[in-house]
């Protein structure tokens, strides 16, 4: 069975002080959920203090980008040597970084196999626009991201890889895709690409999450679906009832 995992993706949200007092305060409400992989992935500056706070508690780390040389003259940008043993995991390929940032498909797949290189597991985030949901292109968005971010990823390193489908219109605006919705997209366009990819037994590995405007009152529809292995979470990942009820919603859909 694929564990369910839930990353809180705080963006550009607590400081140092913020993020360190809020895990404090998180990890003794997750402690009883062992069957529910927990993440939480501050900003950078915050890492070293919340992966210090976090010892022992269970609830694992990740960054929110990285760059895919391991150094140089890149001013601003965090290589993945500087991540190891502050970040198991690292976010690629959110739309905020491919709008914002001018993130390609192509750097997108140079961060993945750069993250994998040096030991971190990639959280690789698809999605499409409005205007492409509402064109029908849905299937065709997401197939070709995923293909583009795996390209010359070998299926050894799949158990690594955790994909997030978060359509852009259900990012923080409150507008969640259905969880039939996120079912089809997840089973029918991410898992069936994976299999077309990797085989089937790899494919029914890998773990997918939904994300866009999850909070306490859909998570368990959302984990209900035999696809969907869990949530990356914006806004309902900085608070910690919330972000508590999260885990628990999905523990109970899973039965773990
Ligand atoms: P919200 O949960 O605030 O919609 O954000 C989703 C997201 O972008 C997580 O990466």
């Amino acid at each position: 069975m694929r564990k369910p995992i839930i990353a809180g993706n705080w963006k550009m949200y607590k400081t140092h002080a913020e993020s360190v007092a809020f895990v404090k305060e998180l990890a003794p409400r997750l402690a009883a959920y062992t069957g529910v992989e927990s993440v939480v992935c501050p900003t950078f500056v915050a890492l070293a203090g919340v992966c210090e706070a976090l010892k022992g508690s269970g609830i694992g780390v990740g960054a929110q980008n990285l760059h895919w040389e391991a150094q140089g003259a890149f001013t601003s940008q965090i290589a993945p040597p500087m991540l190891q043993g502050l970040a198991e995991y690292v976010i690629i390929g959110h739309s905020e970084c491919r709008a914002y940032l001018g993130e390609t498909d192509e750097m997108i797949n140079k961060k993945v196999k750069a993250a994998l290189a040096y030991g971190l597991k990639p959280i690789i985030a698809v999605g499409e626009s409005l205007t492409q949901n509402e064109a029908g292109q849905t299937a065709a968005v997401i197939g070709g991201q995923v293909r583009a971010a795996l390209d010359g990823v070998d299926a050894a390193n799949m158990t690594n890889i955790v994909l997030a489908y978060e359509p852009i219109w259900a990012i923080g605006t409150g507008k969640n895709a259905s969880s039939a919705i996120a079912q089809d997209v997840i089973g029918g366009t991410i898992r069936k690409t994976l299999t077309e990819l990797y085989g089937n037994s790899v494919a029914q590995g890998v773990r997918i999450q939904y994300g866009g405007s999850v909070k306490p009152d859909n998570m368990q529809d959302y984990m209900s679906q035999p696809d969907i292995d869990g949530a990356l979470v914006g806004g309902a990942s900085l608070k910690v009832d919330d972000f508590a009820k999260l885990i628990e919603a999905a523990a109970k859909a899973k039965g773990v």
